[in-house]
């Protein structure tokens, strides 16, 4: 399974709106397709968005190449901002921008150079990813030495990243390393990222797992059937509070009550180093026929006002670790993720 491709200097990413029923591959030619398949959520996930938004930024550059220097640093530098203005939350899209911007603003010779200078930075950050992941999964499968049951939430592997995924990466590597015994996927109401995207991932692996809505979690937990939730990030604050998909948050008061470690596997790009608390993370508010319709159906009464923040933010206080490419951060506070950041 993959989220994106790029062959003959074109995106085309695998339409997540039309998973699981059918595989429609979308082709992008310019930073506005890419800007609009984030927003329509064709592409999703953290670092998925991150690598989009950066080929987004190469596809502009490669259909603008007959312009001059200032020019096309200027309908790029355009770009970025188009490409920044799509989803607030998830760090990683301001992170591959960032890049992208340092690259466009770095001394180039001609306008070629700085097209496949572009270009290069876009692979370059692909790549990375994928290596990154290996890393985290790497990590993240070290911390169990006997077959586990894992819970996880949204969907967090190769649809959500450039290929093997973040959380389910760690949950891939404990099933190659035979340590697997069971994987439960929580939905992900209302936009159900477990139910239709993990689910369809392990299905096509042939990973054990059982799916369940999310309000079925303590349950399980109460029975003994969960050994540790694994979930991914969308933004990790300089204290360790991270803000990930809507519900994570109440997994985590679930694993403290219930005496269950509880994970977020994340890369260092999903760190904000400018932000000192989750408080400060920008919630996404999303439309809320996402919570009134399911496959375009309304499931309420018409007209029925409702709520739909994207994201919460957990308290560090109730992570047992951060596994990064680095390592694990256990026991985050400011003092541990500042060291693992080399930040003063
Ligand atoms: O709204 P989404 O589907 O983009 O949200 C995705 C998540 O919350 C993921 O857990 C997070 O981006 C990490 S993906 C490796």
């Amino acid at each position: 399974v993959k989220a994106l491709r790029w062959h003959d200097n074109v995106l085309e990413l695998l339409d997540q709106t039309a998973l699981p029923q059918s595989e429609v591959w979308i082709t992008c030619r310019s930073a506005e397709d890419v800007a609009r398949a984030i927003v329509e959520m064709k592409v999703r996930g953290a670092p998925a968005i991150g690598a989009a938004a950066a080929y987004g930024v190469a596809l502009e550059a490669l259909s603008q190449k007959h312009l001059d220097m200032a020019t096309i640093r200027a309908v790029l530098d355009a770009a970025l901002s188009r490409l920044a203005a799509t989803r607030p939350t998830a760090v990683n899209l301001f992170w591959a921008i960032e890049r992208m911007r340092n690259t466009l603003h770095a001394p180039a010779p001609d306008v070629a150079t700085l097209v496949q200078n572009l270009v290069s930075e876009a692979e370059q950050i692909a790549a990375e990813d994928v290596a990154t992941n290996r890393a985290i999964g790497r990590h993240g499968a070290a911390l169990f030495d006997e077959p586990v049951q894992i819970l996880t939430h949204c969907n967090t592997g190769s649809l959500a990243t450039v290929d093997y995924g973040t959380a389910l990466g760690v949950i891939r590597a404990l099933h190659e390393h035979g340590n697997l015994v069971h994987v439960w996927v929580d939905e992900t109401r209302p936009f159900l990222q477990g139910a239709r995207l993990t689910a369809y991932e392990l299905n096509r692996e042939q990973i054990p797992h059982t799916l369940i809505t999310d309000n079925m979690a303590a349950h399980f937990m109460k029975l003994g059937k969960v050994d540790a939730v694994l979930v991914g990030a969308d933004r990790i604050a300089l204290n360790g509070d991270t803000a990930n998909k809507i519900g994570t948050y109440g997994l985590a008061v679930l694993c403290a009550y219930h005496n269950i470690p509880f994970y977020v596997a994340a890369p260092l790009s999903t760190f904000d180093a400018k932000l000192e608390t989750g408080d400060e993370i920008p919630i996404e508010e999303r439309s809320t026929v996402e919570v009134t319709s399911i496959a375009g159906k309304e499931i309420a009464p018409h007209g029925t006002k409702a709520a739909h923040p994207a994201f919460d933010v957990t308290p560090h206080t109730l992570i047992t670790g951060i596994i990064t490419e680095r390592g694990v951060i256990h026991r985050p506070d400011a003092t541990r993720v500042r060291a693992m950041l080399g930040v003063q």
